[in-house]
Formats: structure tokens, sequence, C-alpha cells
């Protein structure tokens, strides 16, 4: 049998699906819901000194048919008093004594910090979070994202979170910042006991053509809000494995957050380091019950190649994950239609006709509208195959013999690198290129 549960820096969970510090965490009630509903843990909306929010706050990125595929919010922390609050998580530790609870911080000076942690441990939490990463509002007033983006003030409240706090401090970072490491490394060198991302990234999701405000819209006017949903997931999946990778930063426990909504996001999560993840936006568009597939899925994929824990494979990406000057450039794969499951609809023909290297074929006979691949031309770049409506129609088969290896270090190093403009050891030498005129003559 699998065991889900964890110990994350000394908080413990039955399982690792956190809900992540947003509106599914505003109170009591939709924590209890929640954890009834399976999730192992609940960071809660970030506690501070209540705000006024505005209405509307959320806008959504709908791309074709899939809505929200992005989500902003220009909410602030908590607008609830902090007595509410703290009764709450009583509440909810009572009932729950074995589930994660973890209180979100965000506050300014350094007694306030020592005192809002005093009293969110006195209510019970598990763990401490620290919102260094809200990118609107708060950072005006020289808070969350404000923090998160200058390494040095970022150390110093952790260095104060960790004078005071008994239970463990785990730091939420923004993405906000041209290289994560360096927060990341603040907070470890701070002395936190835990790091997790990402918080939201700055940005404007839309304009309304009519009113020409930028949305959500608050009485025609708008300002730049956190984005966040499934099309984060790649921006946060990368700063999680740069900090697992780190030399200072690898064995702090990472808490990972961004676009996650199936188990699949689940365990790529934990393949490259993570050993709990948090969930928002999903939440928020689908619900508590989101869990159960998470959880039966991971179970499953851990029955299927004998994973005990979470931790037998947290991690088991990193070494795969190398620089481009390590990549072996002797590998070869070209395009390979199968013509029983083509629908002939030519996407993959357009693709590389255009936006690729004229490596497709139309078929000119009449009989057939399944296109050919042109060996010698196709560059192996996958465009057409990603373009391709229909699964597995179009694979990339490896023409390398497995035996030959080779890394740009090596290339430069046996001086085989181009080196000047017109160097022709260039890459594309020798490839097909048609010439210019033949455009006009389709
Ligand atoms: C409406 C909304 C409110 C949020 N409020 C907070 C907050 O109070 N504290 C915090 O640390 N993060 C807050 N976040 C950020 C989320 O906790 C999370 O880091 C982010 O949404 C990325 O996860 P997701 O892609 O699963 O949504 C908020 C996000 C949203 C959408
Ligand atoms: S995109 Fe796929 S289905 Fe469409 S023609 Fe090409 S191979 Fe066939
Ligand atoms: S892999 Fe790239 S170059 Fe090759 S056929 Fe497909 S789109 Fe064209």
């Amino acid at each position: 049998m699998t065991d889900l549960s964890i110990n994350f820096a000394g908080i413990k969970a039955p399982n690792p699906f956190w809900l992540a510090s947003a509106p599914p965490t505003n109170s009591g009630y939709q924590i209890m819901k929640a954890f009834e509903a399976g999730w192992g843990g609940a960071v809660w909306k970030t506690l501070g000194v209540p705000v006024v929010n505005v209405s509307s706050r959320y806008g959504g990125l709908n791309y074709r048919d899939t809505r929200m595929a992005g989500f902003t919010n220009i909410e602030l922390i908590t607008d609830r008093t902090l007595a509410d609050n703290l009764r709450e998580m009583e509440e909810v530790k009572k009932y729950f004594p074995n589930h994660a609870v973890i209180a979100s911080l965000m506050v300014e000076s350094r007694k306030e910090w020592q005192q809002i942690i005093k009293d969110v441990e006195n209510a019970g939490a598990d763990g401490i979070e620290l919102n260094f990463g809200c990118p609107h509002g708060m950072c005006e007033r020289g808070m969350g994202s404000a923090v998160g983006q200058e390494p040095a003030v970022l150390k110093t409240i952790v260095e104060w979170v960790m004078e005071a706090a008994t239970v463990p401090v785990i730091t939420k970072l923004t993405p906000n910042i041209s290289d994560i490491e360096d927060p990341g490394l603040a907070a470890v060198q701070g002395g936190t006991n835990a790091i997790s991302l990402i918080n939201t990234i700055k940005s404007i999701i839309g304009i309304d053509l009519d009113t020409f405000s930028p949305l959500p819209a608050v009485d025609g006017k708008g300002t730049n809000g956190g984005y966040c949903g499934p099309a984060v997931k790649p921006i946060a999946l990368n700063m999680v494995r740069q900090l697992a990778q780190h030399p200072e930063i690898a064995g702090t426990p990472i808490s990972g957050i961004g676009g996650i909504e199936t188990w699949r996001d689940v365990v790529e999560y934990i393949l490259l380091g993570c050993t709990s993840v948090q969930v928002c936006t999903a939440v928020m568009h689908y619900g508590f019950g989101i869990v159960r597939e998470m959880e039966s899925g991971l179970r499953q994929f851990m029955e299927d190649r004998g994973f005990q824990t979470i931790y037998d494979f947290a991690g088991k990406a990193l070494p795969n994950v190398v620089e481009w000057k390590d990549l072996n450039l002797k590998h070869k794969v070209v395009a390979s239609i199968n013509a029983d499951k083509c629908i002939g609809c030519q996407l993959c023909y357009i693709a590389c006709e255009d936006g690729a290297h004229q490596a497709i074929a139309l078929p000119q006979n009449g009989q057939t509208r399944v296109p050919e691949i042109i060996d010698e031309n196709c560059v192996g770049c996958n465009l057409c195959s990603l373009v391709c409506p229909v699964e597995e129609c179009i694979t990339m088969e490896k023409r390398d013999s497995g035996k030959e290896q080779l890394t740009w270090d090596e290339l430069v190093a046996a001086d085989a690198a181009p080196v000047a403009f017109n160097d022709p050891r260039a890459g594309g030498n020798g490839h097909y290129v048609p010439e210019p005129v033949k455009a006009l003559n389709k």
C-alpha cells in the first residue's frame, strides 16, 4: 500500500495536497470542507492588518474553448479581522489535529512579525508561511513582492521571524525577479526551514476594447494583477528546479505552486524536487473535489512504479535537467506520419512549410490527403507533431545509432564549432532551403 503522508520540514500531513493561501482558504468553514474532501493541508489566506478590497477583482484568460487557461487577481490579503481568523484556526485544529494548517503572514515591522507569529502559534498553526510574493497593492505599501524582490530585506525579515517562531517557517517567493536563486539563497541564509513558490506573476490580462480599461475593471480603471493558473506552470516548474539544483538551497524542502490541476501536475512538481504542492486557481475553478482525482492518480502512478512514499521519487527528474551545452548534438529524430491515423487535415504541412523547414510534401495523386515527410529535409524540430490534432499520428523516430555523443563543449574543444559569421561549419549548412523566388511560383 502506498503511503502519501509527508513530513515537510517538520510539518506533518496525511498527503502532499495543500491549498495555497488564497480565497479557498479564507475561512475555517472552507478549510474544514476541504479537509473533509481529502486535502492534507491548507495555507490560510494571508493574515495581517486587514485590508479593504475592490470589486471586481478577477480576470480570466480564455484560450479558444478553454476558460481560465490563465487567471489574474488584484485582491489583497485577508479583509477579515485577526481575531476571527484565529478563532476559526483554533477550531479547525480541534477537528483536524493531523492535518497541516499553515498561517500565511504579511506584516511590516519586526514587532508586528513577532507578535503575529505568537498569535498564530497560540491558535495551533503547524507552520508559518511568509508572503513575500503579492505583486499588487501590498507591494505599493512596502510588503509582499517588494520584499521578495530585495534579497537583503527578505533575509533580514526571515531572521526576525526565526528569532520568534517555534513552528517551521516556509518562505514564499515571488517570480517577479530576474533570478529566483537570489531570494531563494537569501531565505536559506536567513534560516528558513522551507521554501514555497511561485506566487503570482505581475501582469495585465487584457484591455476592454470599448472602455479601454485594463481588466479586471474597477470603475473604468485597472491595475496590474497577479497571473496564475495552468498558463504559469512551466515558469513555476523551472524556478522550482533552479532552487532544487542549487548547491546551497538543495535539501531545503520545497512546496511547489503554480497551475496545478491534475495528478500529473503534482507528479511533475515532485519529480523536480517538491515534497508538497499547493493549489489555488484549479480549486477556484472546479472546487475542492479535484483532490479525489489527484489522490487516485498519484497512488496509481506510485503503485505502477513500485514507489512506496513520495520521497522515493522526489527529485528523480533533476539529474536530467542539464545545461544546453551538455545536450547530445549527435541525437537525431525525424518525423513520421502514421497514415492509418491521419485525417488529412494538412495542418502539419502548413506548419512545416511556413513555420519550419519545408520538409512535408502534399500528395499529388488526388487519391489521398495524407502528407509525406521528406526525410532529408526534416530537422526533427517536433512542430508538426505538436500541431497534429490526432494523438500519436505524428511521432518522432530516432535515426542516430545511439553510439555517438558530442556536446557543444566537446565541439568547441575539438575546434569544430563555428566561430565566424560565414563559417562553413554552421549547423544548418547542407540543410535544404528553397530559393526565395520559389515562393512566388506556388
Ligand atoms: C484571488 C487570489 C488571491 C490570492 N491571495 C493570496 C494571498 O493572500 N497570499 C498568498 O500568499 N498568495 C495568494 N495568492 C497566490 C496563490 O496562493 C498562488 O501562489 C498562485 O495563485 C499560484 O497558484 P495557482 O496557479 O494554483 O493559482 C492568491 C491568488 C489568487 C488567484
Ligand atoms: S496534421 Fe496529422 S492528421 Fe493532419 S494531415 Fe498532418 S499527419 Fe494527418
Ligand atoms: S519535425 Fe519539423 S522539420 Fe520535420 S517535418 Fe516536422 S515540422 Fe518539418
